[in-house]
């Protein structure tokens, strides 16, 4: 369970960490696949599988963990590399990360 001391932890009572999650998605998925949790809690596994480049579906019965969940996947960042097609579009994300990261 995450700690209440986390930055990740929410109000949900038994939250995953994140990382751990991970884990389980990166050895049983590949990048695009869909990945479907059917008690989403706060969402751990829809966020991991968002950031990880995965296709989520979740369910949740309780609306207050739905807006936790809504709220997380809004702050989680589509990564970039889900559009990347071939080296040359690979060393224009670079250019454009460096340049971000530089100011
Ligand atoms: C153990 S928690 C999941 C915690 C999650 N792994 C996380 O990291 O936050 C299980 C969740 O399933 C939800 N749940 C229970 N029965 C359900 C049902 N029939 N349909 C959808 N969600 C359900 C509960 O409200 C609870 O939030």
């Amino acid at each position: 369970m995450v700690k209440n001391v986390s930055k990740e932890k929410t109000e949900h009572v038994c939250q995953l960490p994140e990382k751990l999650v991970e884990i389980f998605i990166r050895a049983s998925s590949n990048k695009g696949d869909l990945v479907f949790d059917p008690f989403l809690g706060s969402g751990t596994v829809a966020v991991a599988a968002k950031k990880l480049n995965r296709d989520h579906l979740g369910c949740e019965i309780d609306k207050k963990y739905c807006k936790i969940i809504e709220s997380r996947l809004k702050d989680t960042m589509f990564p970039l590399e889900r559009f990347i097609k071939n080296n040359s579009e690979q060393k224009q994300l670079l250019k454009i990360t460096s340049a971000l990261t530089q100011g």
